[in-house]
Formats: C-alpha cells, structure tokens, sequence
C-alpha cells in the first residue's frame, strides 16, 4: 500500500449512511481515499459530485467502483478492478466497510439474507487478500436488531450466535433452517428464533460472522458496529407508515451515524471480533445497550 494512503472501500456509499461515511473518513484527515461501492455507476458518480462539492480538495481522493454485494460476479469483478486500479500493489488496501443494506420493509428473508449477511461475507473474501495484512481493517455495519433479535432467542441459539467458536457453516445451516421454516410458515417462537424478524437475525448473523472472521484473520482487526436509529431511505418508511416525523422519533442525520465507524476504521482499538454501539462503545451481542450506558466488559 502507498505509505501516504489509506484507503478504503465502502459498499453502498451513494447514499444514507454509507455516504456520510465517505465523507467522514475523507474530513478526518488527509491520509484516507474512498473506493466509493455502489451498484450503479451513475448514483455513485452523483454521490462522488455531492461530496466533492462540498470539499473540490477531495477530487482526487474518492474513486467510484461499481459493486453489487448481492452477485458474486459483481463482487469479483470489482475486486479484479481494484486490483488493476493499483497493480503493482499487493495489498492496496487499507479497510473495507460493509455497509451496503435492505430490508426493515417487506422483502422476503432470502433476499434480506443475501444482501446483509451473504453480501459482507463475499465482499470480503474476495478483497481480504487485498488489505494490508498488517494493519487492514474490516467493519461489518450491522444493526441493534441483531442484538435485540438474539435477545429473543432461546438459550442454544443465543449460545451459538455469540460464541466465539462460532463458524460459517454453523451460521450457514442456521440461515438454511430459518428460510425453510419461513417456507413451511412455522413458528419462528417455537423454534427458538425471536419474532423471525429478517432484518434483525441478517444482522445477527452478520455480527457472528464478524467474531467467525476476526477468529480466522487474527493479523486484521474486524469489528461490527451500529450506527444508531438514523434517518435514511431505509428508516423513513417506518416512520410515515406511523405517521410520525422521524426526528420526533429519535432519529439522527446520516452523518451522526458515522461515529462508530469511524472509530473501527481509524481509532485507537483494542479488541477484534467485537461489536460497538452507535457511541462507539463496545456493546454486548445479545442485548441492547443504549448510548451513554455504560461500555460491554466482555464475558
Ligand atoms: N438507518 C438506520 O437507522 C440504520 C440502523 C442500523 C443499521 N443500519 C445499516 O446501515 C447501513 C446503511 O443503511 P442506510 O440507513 O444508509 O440505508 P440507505 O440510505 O437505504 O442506503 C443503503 C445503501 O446500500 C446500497 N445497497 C442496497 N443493496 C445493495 C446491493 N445489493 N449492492 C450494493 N449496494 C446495495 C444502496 O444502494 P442503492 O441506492 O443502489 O439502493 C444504498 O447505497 C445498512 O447496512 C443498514 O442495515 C441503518
């Protein structure tokens, strides 16, 4: 990687959070360069216009790259382009941000499945040998949902989500058991599995992904995060479907939703494998921890 770079991937950053996010990482200081991920070339060139705007000093620092995390041939070709981008280079990255996302609507669990969960994890096998095995860094952006979701889950599945043993496979066949039950229209309560909410257990699959990475990749450091109830495309819905304004309901600007993110990218960090609350504290994986209250020890 350039001595003078860093630079960092980000899915989904031609809006919402995922575009605050660039331009956070961009104002923190001048060592960061955004790979700006978005599915369509034209919203990310548009996104890539917005933040220039607001600062012409970043031009030459943010690149958009096309990437679908739902396909797998999107995501290796763009992995192939960044690797063209800087050839030469074996390791031209340093941090990878998962924070393309779907579903608090109505789309059905596979899709929300292979969007949050299948999504990070094919970003990051192709582009983990791209990082710089030094010092890369990943950050799954995942949600309070997972840990309210795992919070209503019985014993063993709690168990399982949160162990530090936890593999991909396990998490695999767990998706696997849900989408059938879903099929068959079981009950998702009986089967120890919440409310079977898509959104949260995507989310809560994701953060037992990110402890299953950080286990296998003990040279990076891989953390999950929320970035708080923020006001976005994804959450406005929610909040007309109530008829209510979303700032009454407590959400923030996308750009307060950058905070943890931030801190996982570019922060001093002690730990891998972890998740942190929207304040960028750390946070336990199987209940909610609200800002402000007082930092997950570990167990
Ligand atoms: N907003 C909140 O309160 C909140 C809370 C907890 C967690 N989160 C998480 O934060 C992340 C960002 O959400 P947001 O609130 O900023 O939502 P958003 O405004 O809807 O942005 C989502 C981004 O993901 C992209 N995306 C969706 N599917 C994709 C795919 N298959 N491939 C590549 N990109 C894709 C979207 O691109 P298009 O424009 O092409 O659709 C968009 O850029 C998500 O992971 C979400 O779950 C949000």
């Amino acid at each position: 990687m350039s001595a003078t770079q860093k630079r960092i991937l980000i899915t989904g950053a031609n809006k919402g959070i995922g575009c605050a996010t660039s331009g956070a990482v961009l104002a923190a200081s001048d060592e960061p360069h955004v790979l700006l991920g978005s599915r369509s070339l034209e919203r990310g060139e548009a996104a890539r216009a917005e933040l220039v705007a607001q600062n012409p000093g970043w031009a030459s620092r943010i690149r958009v790259l096309g990437i679908d995390v739902s396909d797998d041939l999107s995501v290796s070709e763009a992995a192939q382009t960044v690797a063209a981008w800087f050839e030469g280079e074996a390791h031209p990255l340093f941090g990878l941000v998962n924070n393309a996302g779907i579903g608090l609507g109505s789309a059905e669990m596979q899709t929300v499945l292979n969007v949050n969960t299948h999504g990070p994890r094919r970003v990051c096998e192709a582009f983990i040998g791209l990082l710089d095995p030094g010092q890369g860094r990943i950050v799954n952006v995942s949600s309070a949902s997972g840990t309210m979701f795992v919070a209503a889950c019985s014993e063993e599945r709690q168990r399982m989500l949160t162990s530090p043993d936890v593999t991909w496979q396990q998490i695999e066949a767990l998706m696997h058991e849900a989408l059938a039950l879903e099929a068959a229209r079981g009950d998702f309560a009986s089967a120890g599995l919440g409310d079977g909410s898509a959104y949260g257990f995507s989310k809560a699959c994701l953060n037992a992904y990110t402890i299953a990475l950080a286990r296998q990749h003990p040279n990076l450091t891989i953390n999950a995060c929320t970035p708080g109830f923020i006001e976005t495309d994804l959450t406005r819905p929610f909040a007309e479907s109530r008829g209510m304004d979303p700032k009454a309901m407590g959400m923030k600007s996308p750009e307060e939703g950058t905070k943890a993110t931030l801190h996982l990218l570019l922060g001093e960090l002690s730990g891998s494998g972890w998740y942190f609350g929207s304040d960028a504290q750390r946070s336990p994986l199987d209940r909610y921890r609200a800002p402000g209250d007082p930092p997950y020890q570990g167990e």
